[in-house]
């Protein structure tokens, strides 16, 4: 056996855990690698031909190959399969090793193994790694958070492999405890809800406007040559091109309608209930994946009501426009609800993340980079403890002088029979917030009748019951 001499352990060599460590490599440090399934083991090697790279057939002996005090990283799927990882290493480790979970873990239970790792003296650092395999190769955006000294340790290491901009790594250290795996799965949410407003922007224009995919695979090119620039149009420029080997046909067409998803949105949701923190584009885009999957009991009821939809006869390319705009807007009113549940959490969590430093990392290698994330750093530089996006001058103004477009947008989609759920909640968004009195004191007023629940007054502090007519 070779003497210990590799600076990280990779454990998991599937498509982000290979990749992430071949990144590793050519960054001039040296990396053991293992995975349980052998074949993927040898699949890296002969990927990777050669370098500072050593595979190990058994944990033990990639453990083995590291310097004291170990660091190993995992990128496995989230839920019982860490945990396993963990277990199995225990008895490897020792005082001062450190743990590093790449994967798309729960914030809670970051937080426990944290606690467990730690009574063990053992650090736990929780990472959200986004980009894909691509970006895991090419440079990913990181987002670590955890015992601050753990993250001292390696991040000469993921300061070299992050993506750059301008210069930049997209890696910063985000807080303690699970401020990594937090921020990462509300980078999940956003993508939710940017999936979604790309997928309603698609619908109108096949199923309203007709337009066929060499058409609509221009418009998403001209859209990603606009301020819409970002990765998700960027790819789904090029999905629009693919063409199916079975068929000869357009791929996209070839797809099932029905969206998977692994559970990430669903949870920044979760979190934001809990939290009370508005993400209704967000809560929109899950609602939409869950009632994709019902597709016998869509076409059920699209036969039994049978609605036709109706023809769009207005001016299309004025439409196109609307649409880009209001695809903007929503697109603003995306990161403002994300943003505002960070804001929330890491008063609440305690994580002490600025946001400037957070829309600074996902300005490259992530999923949901975009043009406009630059104008959202440049919104907290300037205003650091900025409580919602809307109350930047510069993007308030953005989205101000597009709501004309998003709710014709809306209400031609109404017309036209089509489904616009993130657009409207994006819209609903906007117009609540912009309204200096909402029929809240109603909602008030009826939980006092039937509950004696009490409500707040205009004009006088504390609380108040009233005995209403009929009671
Ligand atoms: C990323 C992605 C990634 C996520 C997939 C699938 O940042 O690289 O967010 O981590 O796992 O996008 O997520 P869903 O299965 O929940 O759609």
């Amino acid at each position: 056996m070779a003497d210990p001499h590799c600076d990280i352990c990779m454990i998991g060599l599937g498509v982000m855990g290979r990749n992430f460590a071949l990144n590793i490599r050519d960054h001039g440090f040296s990396v053991a690698g293992y995975d349980r399934d052998g074949e993927q083991l040898a699949l890296w090697m002969a990927e990777a031909g050669g370098g500072n790279l050593f595979g190990a057939a058994k944990l033990e002996d990639a453990v083995r190959l590291l310097r004291k005090p170990r660091a190993v990283m995992m990128l496995v799927p989230a839920g019982p399969p860490v945990d396993a990882v963990i277990r199995e290493l225990l008895p490897m480790l020792e005082a001062g090793d450190l743990i590093i979970d790449g994967g798309n873990s729960h914030f809670r239970d970051t937080e426990l193994r944290q606690k467990t790792l730690a009574e063990k003296g053992l650090f736990l650092l929780g990472v959200g790694v986004s980009g894909g395999a691509s970006g895991a190769r090419g440079g990913p955006s990181l987002m670590p958070g955890g015992p601050r000294e753990a993250y001292e340790r390696i991040c000469n290491i993921f300061e070299s492999t992050a993506a750059r901009v301008e210069g930049e790594p997209c890696v910063a250290y985000l807080g303690p405890g699970s401020a990594g795996h937090y921020v990462k799965m509300v980078h999940n949410g956003i993508e939710y809800g940017f999936l979604q407003l790309i997928a309603e922007t698609y619908d109108l224009m096949k199923r309203g406007l007709g337009l066929n995919d060499t058409e609509l695979r221009e418009v998403f090119r001209d859209w990603n040559g606009s301020e819409l620039n970002s990765f998700l149009l960027e790819i789904t420029v090029n999905i629009f091109g693919e063409v199916d080997p079975k068929t000869g046909r357009p791929l996209i067409n070839e797809i099932l309608d029905e969206a998977r998803q692994k559970g990430t949105g669903k949870w920044a949701s979760e979190d934001a209930m809990e939290l009370q923190v508005p993400i209704p584009t967000i809560d929109a885009a899950v609602a939409m994946r869950n009632l994709s999957m019902y597709k016998e009991e869509r076409l059920a009821i699209h036969h039994a009501l049978n609605l036709p939809l109706v023809g769009f006869t207005g001016d299309r390319s004025a439409f196109l426009d609307r649409l880009r705009n209001a695809l903007y807007a929503a697109l603003i009113l995306t990161y403002a609800q994300g943003m505002a549940q960070l804001r929330a959490a890491s008063v609440t969590y305690g994580y002490g993340f600025p946001l400037e430093t957070v829309a600074r990392i996902w300005r490259g290698g992530c999923i949901i980079r975009a043009a406009v994330l630059e104008n959202i750093r440049g919104a907290f530089e300037r205003q650091p403890s900025l409580e919602n996006l809307l109350t930047d001058p510069d993007l308030g103004a953005e989205v101000s002088k597009r709501r004309g477009d998003l709710k014709d947008v809306v209400c031609e989609a109404v017309g036209l029979g089509i489904p616009v759920p993130g657009l409207m909640a994006s819209l609903g968004y906007l117009d609540s917030f912009r309204s200096d009195w909402l029929p809240a004191n109603l909602i008030q007023a009826q939980r006092d009748y039937f509950g004696a629940h009490t409500y707040e007054r205009n004009d006088e502090k504390g609380v108040f019951h009233t005995q209403w007519i009929g009671q």
